[in-house]
């Protein structure tokens, strides 16, 4: 069985054919930062736009990197959400064409199943699994116990995580996308010059805030200024250092609340473009380690949006008697925790 995977809700056109046993045969992302640079943020519109303009000759390369044609592909999977909408539009009905045309299963995927199965692609872990899902749209701990069955344990009040980063790094104007620059500059810095808040971090739970912790690297900045390349560099390794411990904090709740419900972790998992983060990383390997479980975190060209995560969704799918109809909305918004579990019936 070969899945191609079609991924389009925010600034990425993805795709990948990926095998039933988890070989990417093809992977292609076409980043739209040329398009988003100007406006410092991503444009819906114009996303949808790109999307449409780039996705089917991505498509066919993809097919020639893998030296297939259309006779090889079992299934197409695709996001059908959450994210903006016409992205998602775009991908969805792309790939709704596609298998109509060939007679193929389609595949309707949750862009946030995606980004928590990715795990089980990289590093082929049971379930069940403790899941920091951190990305710009999102930041939410879930307990994965299946292919659709994840418990909610926490998300954020107010900003996603890599949001917070963007934020951060447009305030210090670092450029656009934030994550990445940010842990670049943060590389040359001090953690231990300046002190930010960790929001709610005093509390016990599960949740997270992170727009006071905006606010704060905000009045520093006005502080400090005008800043200097090293004030630059210290402000974004607090903000990291900061980034991590609070990760931190909200996870050991998350694993003491699973211990005391007697469920059998062994690992504990991260995914999302902030994964990508090495300072981030290395805090959640150290509270694995403390806590007795494994760490796993995808690949770094795995952890942004990608197709072969959508790809391998659909496989995990599709392996448990699942395909859905043509009719299938796009979804903007598209809660986890509202997914239907799948028995588990391989064929
Ligand atoms: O998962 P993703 O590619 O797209 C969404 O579904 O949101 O995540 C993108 C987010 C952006 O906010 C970006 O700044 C952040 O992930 N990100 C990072 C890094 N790479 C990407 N944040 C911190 N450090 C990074 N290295
Ligand atoms: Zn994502």
């Amino acid at each position: 069985m070969i899945v191609l995977g079609i991924e389009t809700s925010c600034d990425e056109t993805a795709c990948a054919l990926v095998q039933e046993d988890g070989r990417i045969l093809a992977h292609k992302v076409r980043s739209q930062l040329e398009e988003h640079h100007q406006f410092g943020g991503v444009v819906p519109e114009v996303a949808a736009r790109a999307h449409l303009h780039f996705l089917a000759p991505l498509v066919q390369a993809c097919l020639e990197e893998a030296g297939l044609d259309w006779n090889a592909v079992s299934a197409v999977a695709a996001t059908t959400g959450p994210g903006l909408i016409g992205g998602v539009m775009v991908g969805a009905t792309f790939a709704k064409g596609l298998s109509f045309a060939r007679k193929i299963p389609f595949i309707a995927i949750n862009h946030l199943e995606a980004h928590a199965l990715t795990a089980r692609l990289s590093a082929d872990i049971p379930f069940p699994f403790l899941l920091l899902l951190a990305s710009g749209g999102h930041c939410q701990i879930l307990l994965a116990e299946g292919v659709g069955n994840y418990t909610q344990l926490g998300t954020t009040i107010d900003d996603a995580v890599g949001e917070a980063f963007d934020k951060t790094a447009k305030m210090l104007k670092l450029g656009y996308p934030g994550g990445p620059a940010l842990e670049k500059r943060a590389r040359e810095g001090k953690a231990t010059r300046f002190t930010l808040p960790q929001p709610l971090c005093q509390i016990p739970g599960c949740d997270f805030s992170f727009s006071g912790l905006k606010t704060a690297v905000r009045q520093l900045i006005e502080k400090q200024s005008p800043l200097t390349a090293q004030d630059i560099a210290d402000i974004c390794a607090t903000f990291q250092e900061t980034v991590s411990a609070i990760l931190v904090n909200r996870l050991s709740h998350a694993i003491e609340k699973c211990d005391g419900e007697a469920v059998l972790l062994q690992h504990l998992v991260v995914a999302g473009g902030v994964a990508a983060n090495q300072a981030v990383r290395q805090a959640l390997k150290g509270l694995a380690i403390k806590k007795g479980l494994i760490f796993v975190a995808p690949p770094l060209e795995l952890c942004t949006d990608n197709g072969a995560m959508i790809a391998w969704a659909g496989i995990e799918r599709l392996k448990r008697g699942h395909t859905d109809p043509l009719t299938t909305p796009s979804r903007p918004r598209w809660p986890l925790n509202t997914l239907k579990s799948l028995e588990e019936k391989i064929w």
